[in-house]
């Protein structure tokens, strides 16, 4: 091929890893840079939006939402308490036995059920009735270590991890789905109404003590451990943080009179959007999903979009180099084929010939990268998209702690511990050393000693079962 003939210049994926990067890489370096200023902005961008969505409803990007939770599973609680947990392309339902003070889990059993694409894309009775029905036989299993008081009956805490306008503490209206859920006619629903409706109709009689956001469960279940959490944090298929918060402080819910005390606000920080660094890419993204617009932090940091972000980085390479040989790879135009885990996997292989990145990009999109210089070149996009990501969510959280600095003044010096769940957290090396690396230039050493990321592996579900025993409606 003779240079400079063609109208549009395909380089090599050979000249692309000698040094010099092709433009395209180069150019996403420069738009997904997170040097620490704009962290700075990021962080302080989250605080100001925080103090405004506490003002008032719809006056910044963060719905700030206030979740009911008065009070904290203590330890003394007791009794048998379900969970059903909803919130990605998987839903779990969960039983715990809580025996108290000194015993307190004394046994836990769950089961998780894929829900299928059509009920994601059907209807709102589809959706509760699969779930009752699942719900049901899984009741229906009940025994062993597992036994109901007398004069109690079955309650249920109810994780549902979408932005959902609480009501009280066992209702709220569904905002909007995200996630890439698409089911009709709920959004504008009491979904503890829907829930019960469907348990109606499958003759099952169970009562949903406690409706919570993920994060929620999570800061729940974790604090029943640890006195000293204050935030939780999901990084996984979406995105989203909650925090303790000084009722005092809340001015949206000073009309309720609460006087002094704590309560959990969820952020619903998926929302966020002020001064991120995106791309052709990240546009082109947002404008054909089913929520255009909209959860632009979450589509920059969570597990949902990174796979997908980098597809279309490579889409355009394919389209101007011949990274992956003469002709076009059809198999990577299809949206959202190549995920986060794939990202991941083709992250740790550590061998010269990157080996395992050929054989996933084989596997996954019919590639065949013959050059080492080209498997380079998948790495380093990736990595630049996982460390805009973690590097932004470590920003979040700052801007989360920066805000709950404010009620002390920064006077008082405190132990405080970031629940974590998800999968990206969990799996992702490099996205949660980028994350951490990001946390400790923004808090510097003084601030950083006082802050302590715990992972809380599925916590959400045994929190919302606390929640339901906290605010059981058959009080021991
Ligand atoms: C999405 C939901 C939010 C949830 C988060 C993590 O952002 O809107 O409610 O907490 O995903 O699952």
């Amino acid at each position: 091929r003779r240079r400079g003939y063609a109208v549009v210049r395909r380089c090599s994926a050979v000249e692309a890893g000698c040094g010099a990067a092709p433009p395209i890489l180069k150019e996403l370096r420069l738009q997904c840079a997170t040097p620490l200023p704009l962290l700075r902005r990021v962080a302080d961008a989250m605080a100001a939006d925080m103090r405004a969505g506490l003002a008032a409803d719809g006056a910044g990007e963060l719905k700030m939402i206030p979740s009911y939770v008065y009070s904290l599973p203590t330890g003394n609680e007791t009794g048998l308490f379900y969970a059903l947990d909803l919130g990605g392309t998987n839903f779990r339902v969960l039983r715990v036995q809580l025996g108290g003070k000194d015993k307190r889990v004394v046994g836990t059993e769950f089961e998780q059920v894929s829900i299928p694409k059509e009920i994601m894309h059907g209807t709102t009775e589809e959706l509760f009735d699969f779930i009752a029905d699942r719900l049901s036989a899984f009741v229906a299993k009940e025994g062993g270590d597992f036994h109901l008081a007398e004069g109690r009956n079955r309650e249920i805490g109810f994780t549902f991890s979408f932005p959902v306008k609480q009501t009280s503490i066992d209702s709220g209206i569904l905002i909007k789905w995200t996630k890439g859920f698409a089911v009709s006619g709920t959004a504008g629903k009491d979904v503890v109404a829907c829930l019960n409706a469907a348990m109606e109709r499958q003759g099952l009689d169970m009562r949903v003590s406690a409706l919570v956001n993920d994060t929620v469960g999570t800061l729940a279940g974790a604090h029943y451990w640890d006195d000293d959490v204050m935030v939780a944090v999901i990084l996984g298929t979406g995105t989203n943080a909650c925090y303790i918060e000084r009722t005092e402080v809340i001015p949206k819910l000073q009309h309720l009179g609460l006087g002094a005390g704590n309560t959990i606000i969820n952020t619903e920080w998926g929302a966020f959007s002020d001064n991120l660094p995106l791309t052709e890419f990240d546009r082109a993204m947002d404008i054909e999903s089913i929520n255009p617009g909209e959860q632009i932090f979450e589509k920059t940091i969570s597990g949902m979009y990174l796979g997908e972000i980098v597809r279309r980085v490579l889409v355009k390479m394919a389209q101007v180099s011949d990274l992956f040989g003469h002709s076009f790879p059809n198999k990577l135009a299809e949206p959202f084929v190549l995920r986060t885990p794939h990202l991941c996997a083709m992250q740790q292989d550590n061998s010269e010939d990157l080996g395992q990145v050929k054989s996933i990009m084989h596997d996954i999109v019919d590639v065949n990268l013959s050059s080492l210089a080209a498997r380079r070149v998948i790495i380093e996009v990736s990595d630049c998209i996982i460390k805009r990501g973690g590097r932004l969510a470590g920003a979040g959280i700052a801007g989360i702690l920066q805000k709950m600095e404010d009620n002390t003044k920064g006077l008082i010096r405190r132990r405080k511990v970031v629940a974590m769940d998800g999968g990206l957290y969990e799996n992702y090396p490099q996205y949660r050393v980028y994350m951490l690396e990001a946390m400790a230039e923004l808090l510097g050493p003084r601030d950083s000693e006082d802050v302590v990321v715990e992972h809380t592996k599925d916590g959400s579900g045994i929190g919302a079962a606390l929640l339901a025993a906290v605010n059981s409606k058959y009080a021991a």
